[in-house]
């Protein structure tokens, strides 16, 4: 199931995500392809938020190989790590993970502060330009608070993306968002990627976001990976428990 005829961007080889003694991911062996947004699938609680969060070593994967432009990562330190790697990601958490008590502006000022010695004038700059790029130019001196749950998720993607990364993680970006909302979150992400060339890694359950953005899917169930590849070969595939979330997606429209 792995592509060869392309150089991964990212490759993941027999990794094993634990809590304490539960193990949630098994072996997972799954290649990442440049300029690609890649869907992660999957039913509640079967790993998706982990898989992410072991790809950015947010938790330490317990066991197998991330691997990011052909370099190992899992045993880098965390400075090496931070400058090779984090620098060139953007991460849209669930639920976007404001800071409530800083206006927006602030809020997507803080990579330009982690990562960038620039002076303020240019990090003004840069923010405002984000800003305009999710169409949220008025938001900038409000607070989170002020803003509607898809405005939110809009000023956590401009966050995302201040730093113009190379990789971005977005973890259910349209989840309890309209479906004009979710449609225009959707069409940001297509725009990204033609745009800025990025490479985009998405976990979602709207079967219309699905079929809108998707190049590749990763679906995963009881914490193991049953496929991935196209959208087309995993509806071909047979797999019953691909049929079945498919299925009731549709049902329950
Ligand atoms: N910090 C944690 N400590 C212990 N167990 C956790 C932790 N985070 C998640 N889990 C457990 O790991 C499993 C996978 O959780 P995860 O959040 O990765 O699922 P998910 O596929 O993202 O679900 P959802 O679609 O609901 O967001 C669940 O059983 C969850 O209870
Ligand atoms: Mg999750």
């Amino acid at each position: 199931m792995i592509d060869k005829n392309v150089h991964p961007l990212i490759e993941i080889r027999n990794l094993v995500a634990k809590y304490g003694e539960t193990t949630v991911l098994q072996d997972i062996s799954v290649d990442i392809h440049p300029n690609e947004i890649t869907v992660i699938l999957g039913g509640s609680g079967c790993g998706k938020t982990t898989l992410l969060k072991n790809i950015l070593r947010l938790y330490e994967p317990f066991s197998g190989s991330v691997k990011y432009w052909g370099e190992e990562v899992t045993a880098m330190d965390e400075k090496d790590f931070n400058d090779k790697v984090l620098k060139r990601i953007g991460m849209l958490f669930q639920g976007g993970a404001l800071l409530n008590s800083l206006p927006i502006r602030e809020n997507v000022s803080i990579p330009l502060e982690q990562h960038t010695i620039l002076p303020q004038d240019i990090m003004d700059r840069i923010i405002r330009t984000k800003l305009h790029l999710v169409n949220l130019d008025h938001a900038l001196n409000l607070l989170p608070s002020e803003l509607s749950g898809g405005m939110k998720k809009r000023a956590a993607l401009a966050r995302a993306i201040v730093l113009d990364p190379d990789i971005l993680f977005c973890d259910e970006p349209s989840a309890g968002l309209d479906p004009l909302t979710a449609l225009s979150l959707d069409e940001l992400i297509l725009n990204l990627k033609a745009q800025l060339n990025m490479t985009i890694i998405v976990v979602t359950h709207e079967l219309s976001s699905i079929h809108r953005i998707a190049d590749k899917i990763i679906f995963l169930d009881g914490g193991k990976m049953l496929f991935t590849g196209t959208l087309e070969a995993a509806k071909a595939s047979g797999i019953k428990a691909i049929d079945t979330f498919f299925n009731a997606e549709i049902k329950s429209k």
